[in-house]
């Protein structure tokens, strides 16, 4: 059975659990804090039901929010759902910035909760699948620290991984949107030192910029109307640990600043506060906008890419990456398959085709998705076009002249997006991406050389480097 630990001191409530939920699981209580913690480490149950408004701090959470920093401190993958007062919605959703799993509000629903606890469950089993199939891949050379790939491109990113993951430097991971950066993010933490710390993503274009500053630096009780009780960033729960900044391209100019100062100086203050907190986080970022031209409109300063950007990691577009394409599409196949409980054995041949000459605008994101739309899609043992919601047809239109003003530019961007393609499918071999691009092996260096592309990194920005490594000033 499943262990669950249940944090309240409530004895009411924690009788009324038992009775709900004591006999599916495998249940043990603590009252406190301690007495939780001693348990935790007892037993290692992988999902904690707590109570926030825990003993010695019952009309508070400070208590509560202790322990759950606590726990996930040991044990970052614990699934915690914390339970709260009803009219407290807020806490709520604070515990989930915090890390909590979920929350669930009291008057209890059983039904609600064992959904809730349920569902933690069978991610985290289906997480440790995920882990088993990797490993089998990692061991056979087709990935390293959860990223799958073997081209060649790939191989120079592992490189670089591993060369930088136990220093403290500040890595700026590039690419366009759903190559992995943030996956890339995790395994440089999940490799460094600060392994055992917290990984805290903050995503700067998804959040208002008026709320940003709070999220990241927090907030001191009484800062503004509404402001009730102290309220800790991201930055401050990612001491000891990494600060992933997703977006840093978005972060507005006053923050910019304030994000600087916090580089340079380790410290914070909270919004609304005087005092200087000391954090000692590490720093990995990640954009897929042009930086350099975001500093060149004087967007973006320049001073804090070159603190942030000590080490560039390029990640390729998915198009650039040859059999990485089939190896991630059966990986989500397989996936899926078990997810779903569905019978598809494979790829029918046009799906096969397509799947390798697809340019993915949306990498190995769009990927992951249309596989497993299929998987669900599909009730035949192999997947056609259809159910990847793509036609051979279609496939030239997907290619992106986004953008393009003129038809000279979208011409060029196609055939430099062709090019690409080509190169990648073919390892970087110029004759055989010659042929079937259908031009004469002279006729593809002329051309590589006018959109300034190189055989194996035929993006123009990883040209110059160093074993792939972009050293920024400091
Ligand atoms: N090389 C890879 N191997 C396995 N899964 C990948 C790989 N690259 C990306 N993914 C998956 O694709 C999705 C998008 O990745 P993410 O890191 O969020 O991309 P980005 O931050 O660049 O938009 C995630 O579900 C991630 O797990
Ligand atoms: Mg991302």
């Amino acid at each position: 059975m499943n262990k669950l630990l249940i944090i309240e001191d409530n004895c009411e409530l924690c009788k009324q659990l038992k009775r709900g939920i004591g006999k599916e699981y495998d249940v043990m209580f603590a009252g406190d804090c301690k007495e939780a913690i001693a348990l935790f480490y007892r037993y290692r149950p992988k999902v904690v039901t707590l109570g926030i408004g825990l003993s010695p701090d019952e009309n508070g959470i400070v208590e509560g929010f202790r322990c759950l920093e606590q726990i996930l401190s040991h044990s970052p993958t614990t699934r915690v759902i914390v339970i709260t007062e009803h009219e407290r919605r807020d806490i709520g959703l604070r515990a989930v910035q915090a890390g909590a799993y979920g929350f669930c509000r009291k008057p209890i629903h059983m039904s609600e909760l064992r959904v809730i606890i349920n569902r933690a469950f069978n991610l985290l089993d289906m997480e440790e699948d995920n882990a088993r199939q990797q490993s089998v891949l990692e061991q056979k050379g087709c990935g390293f620290g959860g990223i799958i790939g073997k081209s060649p491109q790939m191989l120079q990113v592992f490189s670089m991984i591993r060369k930088v993951s136990l220093s403290d430097v500040a890595v700026f991971i590039t690419g366009e949107s759903g190559t992995g950066k943030e996956l890339v993010a995790k395994a440089l933490h999940n490799m460094s030192l600060r392994k055992n710390g917290p990984f805290v993503p903050i995503n700067c274009g998804a959040i208002p910029e008026n709320l940003l500053e709070s999220e990241m630096f927090g907030t001191e009780r009484g800062a503004f109307t509404g402001a009730h009780a102290r309220i800790l960033g991201k930055a401050e729960y990612a001491h000891k640990g990494t600060m992933f900044l997703d977006e840093i391209g978005e972060l507005p100019g006053n923050l910019q600043v304030k994000l600087l100062r916090f580089l340079q100086e380790k410290v914070l203050q909270r919004v609304g506060g005087r005092e200087d907190i000391a954090v000692d986080a590490r720093i990995i970022s990640a954009t897929n906008m042009d930086i350099a031209k975001a500093i060149g409109e004087g967007l973006f300063r320049e001073d804090l890419y070159y603190r942030i950007a000590v080490i560039t990691i390029n990640l390729p577009p998915l198009r650039e990456r040859g059999d990485d394409i089939m190896l991630l599409a059966n990986l989500f196949l397989k996936r899926a398959t078990e997810e779903f409980c569905k019978k598809t054995r494979g790829f029918s041949t046009s799906s096969l085709k397509i799947l390798k000459n697809y340019t993915w605008p949306g990498n190995v994101r769009e990927l992951e998705n249309r596989v497993q739309r299929a998987v669900i899609m599909s009730d035949s043992p192999l997947i056609e076009p259809a159910d990847l919601g793509l036609t051979e047809n279609s496939m030239p239109l997907m290619m992106p002249p986004m953008g393009c003003v003129t038809l000279k530019d979208a011409r060029d961007r196609l055939e430099r997006e062709m090019i690409i393609s080509a190169l990648g499918r073919q390892e970087g071999n110029i004759a055989k991406a010659a042929e079937v691009l259908g031009v004469s092996r002279p006729t593809l260096y002329d051309l590589m050389k006018k959109y300034s592309l190189s055989r194996l990194s035929p993006n123009p920005e990883r040209q110059g480097t160093n074993d792939g490594i972009q050293y920024g000033q400091q």
